[in-house]
Parts: structure tokens; sequence; C-alpha cells
């Protein structure tokens, strides 16, 4: 997504209170910063920030961290979030710093919406549901290690179901058309309200990954 830098992103970043600047200190003391034990779940390519906003003001039992990676549109994100919101976090940086951010067992959950599709074969290393970044998803979640996914991406959903597949996942509540299925409660992100509105059906699954996965693999 390319988009204009804006005169007020510094200013932004610099003084809204829900941006971590520095989030390794954090590592392993999320809990701490939240100051309570409430699980935290992780929206990776959180966007412009719709969809944590509002699952953060219907969930006040969870704590959520965005994680974005484009200066811009993560300044965009910060000015949804109202300052008497308590259970969100913002962090400018790349899912692939994740490992230097979060303790094993930390987060509860991931949330993957419409992330980047690199629809060319050569790409999808980039992908962040590529076997890489599930093996790192899989360490960083504790519990039963979920990650919610949608997308609109035909190429994406496929190459995800395969990733999760082949890396012990199970898969359950596989959608190919969310918004005339029965899943109730969605929150729509911004990509999601444009594809959707161009006719495009949205994809969704939900994958967890179980201890005797793990004993399949021998792990
Ligand atoms: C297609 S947009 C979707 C945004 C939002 N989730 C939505 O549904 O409206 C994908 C977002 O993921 C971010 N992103 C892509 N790769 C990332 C990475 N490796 N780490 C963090 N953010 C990433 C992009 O900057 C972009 O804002």
């Amino acid at each position: 997504m390319r988009i204009r830098k804006k005169s007020w992103e510094a200013e932004e970043l610099s003084s809204n209170r829900h941006l971590v600047h520095e989030p390794e200190q954090y590592k392993g003391k999320w809990h701490e910063y939240f100051g309570n034990d409430k699980p935290i779940y992780a929206e990776i390519g959180c966007g412009k920030g719709r969809f944590i906003v509002q699952n953060a003001i219907e969930n006040p039992d969870v704590n959520f961290i965005g994680i974005e990676r484009q200066t811009t549109i993560m300044a965009i994100a910060a000015r949804k979030v109202s300052p008497e919101i308590e259970n969100v976090a913002l962090i400018r940086g790349d899912a692939e710093t994740l490992g230097d951010i979060f303790e094993p067992g930390e987060l509860s959950r991931i949330y993957l919406n419409f992330s980047d599709p690199w629809p060319k074969k050569r790409w999808a290393k980039r992908r962040l549901t590529y076997r890489g970044f599930l093996e790192l998803y899989k360490k960083l979640l504790g519990g039963d290690k979920e990650i919610f996914l949608k997308t609109d991406n035909t190429v994406f959903f496929e190459s995800s179901l395969n990733e999760f597949c082949e890396t012990g996942w199970s898969l359950s509540n596989i959608s190919l058309d969310l918004h005339n299925s029965d899943y109730e409660g969605n929150i729509m992100t911004e990509y999601e309200e444009r594809f959707s509105s161009m006719g495009q059906p949205i994809y969704r699954l939900e994958a967890r990954w179980k201890q005797n996965g793990a004993d399949k693999e021998g792990n």
C-alpha cells in the first residue's frame, strides 16, 4: 500500500501514548506493560487500525498489540485509538522482528488480516503465512496457539492452507465467503470493506497448533 507522508505523522508518533518506541524492552514483560494478566492478541500488519480498535472496545478483557511496518499507516492507526482506551499498544515494526519483542508463549492469538499477498511464486517466502513465519508464531503463541486469518486473495489463501497443513496446524471454521456465512461478530477491516464492496468474497480460517501435532512431527 503506497500512501503519501502526512505532515502530522512525526508528531502523532512521538506523542501518542499507545505507541511503544522500544518494544524490545518489554520482551517477556507485556503483562507488566498493560498492568494486568489478560491474554494478549497481536494483529500483524494492522494497517489503519480499524479492526484492532473496534476489537479492543468490544473485548476489554483482552490486550491488543498492533504491529505495522509502514510509518504513515501506523500514524493513521494511532490517531484512531482514543486516549481512554487502555488495552491497545501499537508497534511500528516488521513481523520479522517479533522474536525480539515477545517471549515464547507470550501471545494468545495472532490475527492476519488481508496480509500482502505476494502473488508471484518467487515471492512466496515474503508471505506472512510462509512456513518460517508460522514456526515463529508457533513459538510465540501459548495456550491453543491460535491464528485467525482473513483475506480476499485466492493465491494467498491457497498457499496459506498449504503452509498451515505442512507445518502441523489444524484448521477450522474455514469460510470461502465470510459475509454470506453464519459467522457472527465479524469486525471489518479497511481492506475488507474495500474489497467486499467490489463484490469480492472474503476467505477466513482459524488455525490452531496442538501438542499432538508436535508429537506427530517428533519434535
Ligand atoms: C494489505 S494491507 C491490510 C491492512 C489491514 N490489515 C486491513 O485489513 O485493512 C497489509 C498491511 O500489512 C503491513 N505489512 C506487510 N508486511 C508486514 C510485515 N512484514 N510486518 C509488519 N507489517 C507488515 C503493510 O504495511 C500493510 O499496512
